[in-house]
């Protein structure tokens, strides 16, 4: 079977992304073939980490984000979409137009702390803040509500008692994010999730 061709739509850091070239070494993402890398910042570490993976990447700011992203996903001939800590929301045209196309990963227990406001950090503060024990990731198809498209897979991570949200964010981008990003890459790839 062909492999699906895969755009990562990026902000920050780019652990995510990392994860799922790392994916791509072992084996585990197998089915989808990382083809591009689209950041919405050009200082955005996740360029460097495209760069050294030999994965072509563009830079998008500004008002005709989509129109110039729609145009790039056509040249590659892009199957799939991931978000991964892309901090931009799309436009609900978008997501219609790529309906059970685009995947994102969510830094909480969907549907506790997610939505609008609910990004990076500030999820885990507010975790914190609430007393959860317990927390985690969440994989999900995006539709036109932020954070609110059918939930694909999920896994929880505790929470200890010293924790800061630079603690917790480590322990559930291990625990949780890096395995559950590319495992749901490679079952949407390979049509076991549709
Ligand atoms: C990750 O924790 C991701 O789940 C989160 O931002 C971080 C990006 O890190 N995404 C969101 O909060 C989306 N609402 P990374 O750039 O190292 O992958």
């Amino acid at each position: 079977m062909e492999k699906k061709r895969i755009a990562v739509l990026v902000s920050g850091g780019g652990t995510n992304l990392q994860a799922l070239i790392d994916a791509t070494h072992a084996g585990v993402l197998q089915s989808g073939e990382l083809t591009l890398v689209v950041s919405s910042s050009s200082k955005a570490y996740a360029l460097t980490r495209a760069a050294e993976a030999g994965i072509p990447s563009a830079v998008l700011t500004g008002k005709s984000f989509e129109p110039e992203l729609e145009a790039l996903l056509k040249d590659y001939q892009i199957d799939l979409i991931i978000l991964a800590g892309f901090m931009r929301i799309l436009s609900p045209a978008f997501t219609a137009r790529h309906d059970r196309r685009i995947l994102n990963i969510h830094p909480s227990l969907i549907p506790a702390f997610c939505g609008k406001g609910y990004y990076g950090l500030r999820v885990h503060e507010a975790a914190l803040a609430r007393g959860v024990k317990v927390t985690g990731a969440t994989v999900h198809f995006v539709n036109e509500i932020p954070d609110g498209g059918e939930i694909l897979l999920q896994k929880a991570v505790e929470v200890l008692p010293d924790d800061t949200p630079e603690t917790l964010q480590r322990r559930v981008m291990e625990q949780a994010e890096w395995k559950l990003l590319p495992l749901a890459a490679e079952l949407v790839s390979r049509g076991e999730i549709k």
